[in-house]
């Protein structure tokens, strides 16, 4: 299939874009709560973490093995972005099991809002560009990662 500005549009990469600012979004309505809001802040910080896992699974399950096989001298920011997915599950799996209170809360959702800042930068930076110069067909693989986002939920 031929590529074009229209299909990129609604293909692959617009749609991890999106992913990335809804989570953003959620990053910054978290700083915005109050402090001794306790049951808000698990709510979404559990919201943040579910939308994360998600987006993470489709990433290593379909976009990334795409990238590593049909872009040029992308294996090793894939595999930074791999080792970076690592980082965050670990925060996120702390996250999940916390109740929202304990001291340590805010800065593990913080910490890992930093974490993801820095990735989502790598990716949109480095590895996004690469992949669309690369013959990759974007929108076939946005139907592919949609597909298995509602299998997911
Ligand atoms: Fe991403
Ligand atoms: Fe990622």
């Amino acid at each position: 299939m031929k590529k074009s500005a229209d299909t990129d549009s609604q293909g692959a990469i617009a749609l991890l874009k999106a992913d990335h600012r809804e989570v953003e979004d959620a990053f910054e309505q978290y700083k915005k709560l109050a402090d001794g809001d306790y049951t808000k802040k698990k709510q979404l910080a559990d919201h943040i973490c579910d939308e994360l896992t998600v987006h993470m699974t489709v990433e290593e399950e379909i976009f990334y093995p795409t990238v590593k096989s049909e872009v040029n001298d992308a294996d090793d920011i894939v595999n930074e972005g791999i080792v970076e997915h690592a980082g965050a599950k670990v925060l996120i799996k702390e996250i999940k099991a916390m109740k929202g209170d304990e001291e340590l809360f805010d800065t593990k959702v913080n910490v890992l809002a930093e974490q993801i800042e820095h990735h989502v930068k790598e990716e949109e930076e480095d590895m996004f560009p690469k992949v669309q110069k690369s013959k990759v067909d974007l929108l076939a693989l946005g139907k592919e990662i949609e597909q298995r986002k509602s299998g997911l939920r």
